[in-house]
C-alpha cells in the first residue's frame, strides 16, 4: 500500500502560491519542472518497491512491507536546507546539495524484511545506490534506527532521461513508532524541556530493539 502524504503545494500554480518567497535567484518554473522530475523518481522506486513486495508475497506467503509512505519536500523546506547547509538558494545547489526531495518511507513488519527489500531494490539494474547509511547496525546515540538510502533511477521525459534521486528510509513498525514520539518532541517548542525525556527515550529504543531481536527469532523460526 502506498500512502502519498498530502503536499500543500501544486506544481501548477506554485507561482501564485509561494512567488512572493521565491529567492530571486531561483525561476519558479525551472523549480517546478525539477519537482516534477523527483516525484516522477518517487513514483517510480514506490512502484518497484510494491511489485517486489507482491512477488515476494506469491513466492513467500509474508508481505516484507507493512505500507509505503511518500512526500516530496516543499519549496520552504528546501530552502531553509539549503541556509542551514550555508549554500546560496540556487536550483544547481539544489541539484547538488539536497538529497531528499523525493522521500519514501517503507515500513516493514521484521528486521531481516529491511535488508531482503534493500538487496532485492539494489539488484536493479536501473537503481544506482549513491548513499547508504545503516542505523540499524549502528544506532544514533539518541537511539534512533532506520536504514537510510539514496538511490538514482531514470525519470524518462519527452526529450530526455533524468537521473534523480530518492530518499529512502527503511524501517520496522517498532522503529517507526519511536521515531514519531522521538520527532514529535523534537518539534515541541511550548516550552516543555525536551532533554528531560531523552534518557526514557533511549531506554525505549534498547527495549524495542532487544523485543525485536526476540521476534525476529519467533518469526525465522516459522519461515521457510
Ligand atoms: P539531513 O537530511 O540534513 O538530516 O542530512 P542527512 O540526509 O545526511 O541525514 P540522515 O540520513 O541522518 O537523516 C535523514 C532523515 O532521517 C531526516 O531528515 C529524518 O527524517 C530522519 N532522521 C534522522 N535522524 C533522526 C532522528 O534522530 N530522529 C528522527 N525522528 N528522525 C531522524
Ligand atoms: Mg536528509
Amino acid at each position: 500500500m502506498i500512502l502519498k502524504r498530502n503536499t500543500q503545494f501544486n506544481l501548477s500554480n506554485l507561482g501564485e502560491q509561494y512567488g512572493h518567497l521565491f529567492p530571486g535567484s531561483v525561476d519558479i518554473m525551472e523549480f517546478a519542472r525539477l519537482l516534477q522530475i523527483y516525484n516522477g523518481a518517487m513514483s517510480e522506486v514506490a512502484t518497484k518497491l510494491e511489485i517486489l513486495d507482491e512477488e515476494f508475497s506469491l513466492l513467500h506467503k509474508h508481505n516484507p512491507i507493512h505500507y509505503i509512505e511518500c512526500r516530496i519536500k516543499g519549496p520552504i523546506s528546501t530552502f531553509n536546507k539549503l541556509s542551514r547547509y550555508g549554500l546560496a538558494p540556487t536550483l544547481e545547489n539544489i541539484r547538488g546539495s539536497i538529497n531528499d526531495i523525493a522521500g519514501i518511507r517503507v515500513v516493514c513488519n521484521f528486521l531481516s524484511d529491511i535488508y531482503e527489500v534493500e538487496d532485492m531494490l539494489l539488484s536493479q539494474n536501473d537503481v544506482v545506490l549513491t548513499k547508504r547509511k545503516d542505523y540499524i547496525a549502528n544506532p544514533k546515540e539518541n537511539g534512533y534506527r532506520s536504514l537510510h538510502l539514496v538511490v538514482k533511477v531514470p525519470v524518462f521525459l519527452s526529450d530526455s532521461t533524468e537521473m534523480a534521486p530518492v530518499e529512502i528510509q527503511l524501517r520496522t513498525s517498532a522503529m517507526d513508532y519511536w521515531a514519531n514520539l522521538e520527532h514529535l518532541l523534537r518539534y515541541k517548542n511550548d516550552g516543555v524541556d525536551v532533554e528531560q525525556f531523552s534518557g526514557l527515550l533511549l531506554q525505549c529504543a534498547n527495549s524495542l530493539a532487544g523485543t525485536e531481536e526476540i521476534m525476529e527469532q519467533i518469526f525465522q523460526s516459522i519461515s521457510m
